[in-house]
């Protein structure tokens, strides 16, 4: 299963690159807007600041609703740097552009998708990824982890390869459940990532040997 962060802020990329587990950045416009990256330029400019940090792939997400300004931007945003995946929202025109950059060669992710048959359009328009936010249905009272494990099902039932990134991830355990869903990738904050670091019997268990050695000596 592939980690992404899911952040604009540089720093936390750094910190996740250098843990040696880091397979990729999502971001989105109000991460973008969080780090008070404004305007075109700077904002392309981050893209490819954030593509020279990782080595994976980092989704850049259009602005435009319409086929034309989505194209325009993709194509804009593909030929920033090699690593970038076209992040394209879950509309009619989003998925007519997905199915136009899958016949150009050119990445995708959808996003915004909270049902299983959104999820089966985006597969069939070629989507590299499809992004279902698990976290925003858990808060609507909806299990989102059932949201993943029935497009795996229907993933697999045809072999679509569309990969599953199970995204607004909140939590260590939305990370496992996913691992233990299928998910092909979770991109969650770095405090997600961090939190599957955690369990007291390893901070108790290493506190004693490191006692246990300082008495041997
Ligand atoms: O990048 C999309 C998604 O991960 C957003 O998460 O926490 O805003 O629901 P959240």
């Amino acid at each position: 299963m592939k980690f992404f962060i899911d952040t604009a802020n540089l720093d936390q990329i750094r910190e996740a690159q250098n843990m040696g587990i880091l397979d990729g950045v999502t971001t989105n416009p109000s991460l973008m807007a969080k780090e008070k990256i404004t305007g075109r330029n700077n904002i392309l400019k981050h893209y490819v600041d954030i593509c020279n940090i990782v080595d994976g792939d980092v989704s850049a997400e259009v602005i435009a609703t319409d086929f034309e300004g989505m194209v325009k931007e993709g194509e804009e945003l593909a030929e920033l740097h090699d690593q970038i995946v076209v992040k394209i929202p879950m509309i009619k025109e989003g998925v007519k552009a997905i199915k136009y950059f899958t016949d150009h060669g050119i990445r995708t992710n959808c996003t915004l998708v909270f049902s299983a048959g959104q999820a089966l359009l985006a597969a069939k328009a070629g989507a590299t990824y499809v992004s279902p936010f698990i976290g925003r249905l858990d808060d609507i009272s909806t299990d989102g982890l059932e949201l993943i494990a029935d497009i795996r099902l229907i993933y697999d039932n045809f072999g679509f390869e569309t990969q599953i990134l199970a995204a607004s991830i909140r939590h260590t355990m939305h990370i496992v459940n996913c691992a233990k869903i299928g998910a092909d990738v979770i991109t969650g904050p770095l405090s997600s990532i961090e939190g599957l670091l955690k369990h007291p019997l390893t901070d108790s268990g290493l506190k004693q040997f490191l006692a246990d050695h300082k008495r041997g000596n």
